[in-house]
Formats: C-alpha cells, structure tokens, sequence
C-alpha cells in the first residue's frame, strides 16, 4: 500500500520541486496543502495547523542556500530569479564578509531527491538536514567568471555595513525593488550576510541526510554555475 505524503507549501517553487520528485516514486500518493487552491482531498487554510491536527509526522528541511540562483535561467528551476551576493548575469558581487565562510549550497531538484529518501526513514528529526556541496563565495565567484569569461564588479561588505542593514546593490537589485523595497530588501540580504559569517548557512554534515544516503550524488556548483558557458 502507497503511503500519503502532505506537502505543505506544495504550490511554491521550492514544494513543487518536491511534489515532482514524489511522483516519479510508486510508494508514494502526495496531497498539496495550500491555503486557496484544494489539491488532491485535502484543503487546508493553515498548512502547520492543520498538520498538527491530523498527527501526521512532519520536518522542516534545512539545506542552506539554493544554488539555483546562480545557474537561473540556465538550469531547470521553479525558483524565481534573485541575486543575492553575486549577480552571474551582470557580472557583479557584493561579497558579505571575506568571502571564505563556508557555506552549504544545494540544488532545489536533490533537496527533492534527500526528501523523498527519507520518507523511507523510520523516524524524522524536527529540522532535516542535508546540502549539495559546501563551498564559499570567492570559490563560486571564480567559477562564475570562469563561467563568464571576464573578472566581475566585486565590492565586500564589512560587517559594519551588515549590521547597518545595508549591502552593496547589484544591478539585478532595483527591478526588486516594486515587490520588496529597498530596504526592506537590503535589511534581508545584510541578515543573510550576517548568517553567512556566522556560518549559520552551513549544516552539520554528521546529522546530514547526505551521511545517510550516500548514494545520493548531488549537483555540483561547478554544473550550476558552469550552465553559464556560452552564454
Ligand atoms: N535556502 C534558500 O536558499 C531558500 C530560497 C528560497 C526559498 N527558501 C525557503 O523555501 C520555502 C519555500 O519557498 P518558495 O520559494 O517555494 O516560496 P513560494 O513559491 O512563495 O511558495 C510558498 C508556499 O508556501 C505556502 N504558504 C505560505 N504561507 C503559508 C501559510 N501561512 N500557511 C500555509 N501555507 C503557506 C504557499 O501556499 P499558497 O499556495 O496557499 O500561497 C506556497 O505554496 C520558504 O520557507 C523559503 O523561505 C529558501
């Protein structure tokens, strides 16, 4: 018998991602939890309540930062578009710290792939754990401007100016600007700034889900950032 998977958020970019992994697997039957549209049998007006109510088990992924953005519109993705810290299509970065923080970077498709590998889990942990490759932002910088074939714009921001909730503003930056204002946008992007030096955008590999599914090969940032070639 198919288990029943609850999506919650299963309409977003990053859920939808998920729900089309679920379906390539038989053991699965999947029902997208969204506040206005019904999916499947079940209509929820509040996903978290509702998943509550009904004891099912639940988890909240942690993978630190897509990696998406950086191959968009290059590589598959529901992603929408957004340069944080380096803009590969107009060849700038605003670089929070040194550079050389690690950070965990995944692609939307795998996040699905350890998702649906640990369905089979006997029990889930509140936060899930897992990541594509770690890496840093000097390190994608250089593959994007090997990507690119030229040297980017590159400004750092010290902390100083992070903890001012300003960053360094790209040139993708100001088409944001009538959904998210800009500083509202800058106070975000200087809060993921200071995540990143705080090394709260890496995860614990040990508790991974890539240590217990190592036959799970992830895409790697050279394949993401490398969609550029060409381009
Ligand atoms: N780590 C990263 O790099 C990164 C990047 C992007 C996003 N994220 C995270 O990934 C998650 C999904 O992002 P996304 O880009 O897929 O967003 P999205 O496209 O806006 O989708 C969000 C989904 O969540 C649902 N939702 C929002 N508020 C809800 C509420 N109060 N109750 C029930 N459902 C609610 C929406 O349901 P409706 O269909 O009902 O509107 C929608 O299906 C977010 O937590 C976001 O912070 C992480």
């Amino acid at each position: 018998m198919s288990k029943v998977i609850a999506v919650a958020g299963g309409t977003g970019s990053v859920g939808r991602t998920i729900v089309d992994e679920l379906e390539k697997s038989s053991l699965y039957n999947t029902i997208v939890l969204a506040r206005n549209a019904s999916y499947g049998n079940f209509k929820a007006s509040n996903a978290v309540t509702e998943i509550r109510k009904s004891g099912l088990e639940w988890t909240r992924v942690s993978n630190g930062y897509f990696m998406d953005y950086y191959g968009y519109p290059h590589v598959k993705t529901y992603l929408k578009p957004l340069s944080f810290v380096i803009d590969v299509k107009n060849k700038a970065a605003g670089i929070p710290g040194s550079g050389d923080d690690v950070v965990a970077f995944t692609y939307t498709a795998d996040v699905a792939k350890f998702v649906v590998a640990s369905l089979g889990l006997p029990k889930w942990e509140e936060i899930t754990y897992c990541y594509g490759e770690k890496s840093s932002y000097n390190k994608i910088l250089a593959l994007a401007e090997q990507a690119r074939g030229t040297k980017f714009n590159v400004t750092y921001d010290p902390v100083e100016k992070l903890n001012k909730g300003e960053v360094t503003e790209l040139p993708s930056h100001p088409a944001i600007y009538a959904m998210a204002p800009k500083q509202v946008l800058q106070g975000i992007f200087a809060l993921f700034g200071k995540w990143i030096i705080n090394g709260d955008f890496d995860v614990p590999e040990d508790l991974s889900l890539n240590a217990k599914f190592p036959d799970i090969k992830t895409t790697k940032l050279s394949e993401i950032v490398g969609a550029w070639k060409g381009h």
